[in-house]
């Protein structure tokens, strides 16, 4: 049986719900691109918001991290991957969260506990040492030589600030060496799978700690990597998973594996990427900005390693190999079948928009370095501006020939190119967690209204497309095939705020998810919601599938001004609005 289907039934038989994998981007988190975790959809109800489905829940969800995208072409990194995991909300702590742990990995995957090692967190001056999960281990019968304290690596969070604790983590020894006594964390035969982490702790911007208002437990074990183990591989590539997409790179090129790892690794990670973002229901398309442009970088980047494979460039080889990995996983994530025509299209599209610049790019590299010289910043903007060269290209190309880029730069111009500073700026490929301000809570119910009011406006087939909340401002993605005459934007603003004047009660209710489909309440990815869903009505005007959280009164939300429109992407327009 597939790990994905023994870890849920697991759970489940411990009283869980399974819950559906969400969109790998986030609809209301600015601070991320793509949600790196599990946790990450799930942080309202960590926070201590209700779930629909209760206190105990699992599922397996797809999730991406591209900050150290460089990384890729080894064993064992990738760019997406499958996170399994389970959480209490409040329910059980540390005694069930380990014993459950260890009885999936001894029972249900028969790892042999010789080769298992654990870190539990060691203590600083706030938060004291974990003794509870250390005794815990060491009456499971792991000996206390295979129970690293490390303070550092035992503290979880994503990003820089949200809710967060002390963790401990599952190593497996995967290497046919002797296995030593001791156990190191540092030592990378010891490869770390599971990490079950103690939420009880807020951390807010400012890095001041709290406490949680309940204690809860998040755990994430990568699908990747624990499948690598079972199998007795090495390289995570040579696993099951990859099994048929590396065999037709093989026969496409011609090639063997062994010798070509790293451009073969590099083709199969970012096309299965790029598939999974391009079959999201966000609808996102390759681009020069946010979760565009990493789309863009992805597959860019997974043709350069194709033509070092010598596949004639001009060849469907994406749509290939796109289609071996939708065929792999449509049966856990039923998007990629539905959308496969869309991924197709995207792939083919980059690709051909790539490939009338990449001969003339590698030329024009050819030419800078002719002298030998590093690559200044000007040059490296030149090839991406002009030739479509991501950055992290050039610094490729460089090092093959031994030479360095410019980076800071190239990072300069890049910034003063206007219609990009926007993703360069804010740091977001790192991660990071948005708090839910009081202001991120007005725009975020404003949404809700603005949505309604196109829906009056410009008619019922709006529908929304994406937001991204700051403190500042907000932006409102939905369909709509013309641009809006001042006309509509103008009696779109009028709408919301008479709304606002007549203050509208914000009211919740939890409901089963056909009945509030039926009762036409608004909802952006129906497969994201599971049976029982949060539905939030604003007077008569708005009822919607959401996870909150809203005011209680649309009069606290001020006076809404439309700041723009424009277009975002094909048949989809972008407002850009304040509250004042
Ligand atoms: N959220 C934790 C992690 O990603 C479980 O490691």
């Amino acid at each position: 049986m597939n790990l994905k289907d023994l870890f849920i039934d697991f759970f489940v038989s411990k009283g869980h719900k399974q819950i559906p994998s969400a969109p790998v981007v986030p609809e209301n988190d600015p601070s991320v691109l793509f949600n790196t975790a599990g946790m990450q959809p799930l942080i309202p109800f960590l926070l201590g918001e209700r779930h629909p489905y209760g206190t105990r829940i699992c599922n397996y969800q797809k999730c991406i991290r591209t900050n150290d995208l460089e990384e890729v072409g080894d064993r064992t990194h990738h760019t997406f991957f499958e996170q399994l995991g389970n959480w209490s909300l409040g329910d059980y702590f540390k005694k069930e969260a380990i014993e459950w742990s260890f009885e999936f990995i001894t029972k249900v995957l028969q790892m042999p506990i010789e080769r298992l090692a654990v870190t539990v967190y060691g203590g600083n001056e706030t938060i004291p040492f974990d003794e509870e999960s250390y005794n815990k281990w060491l009456s499971l019968g792991i000996p206390k030589e295979r129970i690293a304290k490390t303070v550092e690596d035992n503290f979880w969070i994503a990003g820089e600030s949200g809710p967060c604790g002390p963790d401990t983590e599952m190593f497996y020894f995967r290497s046919d060496d002797e296995i030593p006594d001791v156990f190191d964390p540092e030592d990378e035969r010891w490869v770390e799978f599971w990490n079950d982490v103690f939420m009880e702790f807020y951390k807010d911007s400012e890095g001041k700690i709290s406490d949680l208002s309940k204690k809860n437990v998040d755990t994430g074990m990568g699908v990747e990597r624990t499948t690598a183990i079972l199998e007795g591989v090495n390289d995570n590539y040579l696993s099951s998973m990859w099994k048929e997409v590396i065999d037709l790179i093989v026969s496409i090129s011609k090639l063997p594996y062994e010798g070509n790892e790293k451009s073969m690794r590099i083709l199969a990670d970012h096309v299965r990427t790029a598939v999974f973002i391009s079959a999201d229901p966000t609808g996102i398309k390759p681009s020069n900005t946010d979760q565009g442009y990493i789309l863009r970088r992805l597959i860019r980047r997974a043709i350069r390693h194709a033509k070092k494979l010598t596949i004639p460039v001009e060849s469907e080889f994406l749509s290939e190999i796109a289609k071996v990995i939708i065929q792999k996983y449509k049966k856990y994530y039923v998007e990629l079948e539905q959308n496969e025509s869309i991924v197709l299209e995207v792939l083919h599209e980059e690709k051909e928009r790539f490939n009338k610049t990449l001969e003339k790019g590698l030329k024009e590299f050819e030419r800078v370095i002719k002298n030998g010289q590093d690559i200044d910043g000007i040059s490296a903007f030149h090839l991406y501006d002009t030739y479509g060269f991501p950055i992290e290209l050039t610094i490729e190309l460089a090092e093959e020939k031994g030479l360095k880029v410019d980076v800071d730069g190239f990072n300069k111009k890049f910034l003063e190119h206007q219609a990009l500073s926007r993703t360069a700026s804010s740091g977001k490929f790192k991660g990071g967690l948005a708090g839910n301000s009081e202001l991120e809570t007005k725009y975020h119910t404003a949404t809700h209204l603005l949505n309604a009011a196109l829906k009056i406006v410009v008619g019922p087939d709006v529908h929304q497309k994406g937001s991204n909340i700051t403190e500042e401002r907000m932006r409102f993605d939905f369909s709509c095939d013309h641009k809006l005459s001042d006309e509509e934007k103008k009696q779109t603003e009028a709408l919301v705020n008479q709304w606002i004047k007549e203050g509208l009660e914000v009211s919740v209710s939890e409901m089963n998810k056909n009945d509030a489909i039926h009762s036409g309440a608004e909802c952006m990815f129906i497969e994201k919601y599971p049976d029982v869903v949060t539905v939030y009505s604003i007077g008569e005007v708005s009822k919607e599938l959401c996870g909150g959280p809203h005011v209680k009164n649309t009069s606290e939300l001020g006076t809404f001004r439309i700041k723009k429109e424009e277009a975002s992407s094909a048949g989809v327009r972008r407002i850009k609005a304040v509250l004042e």
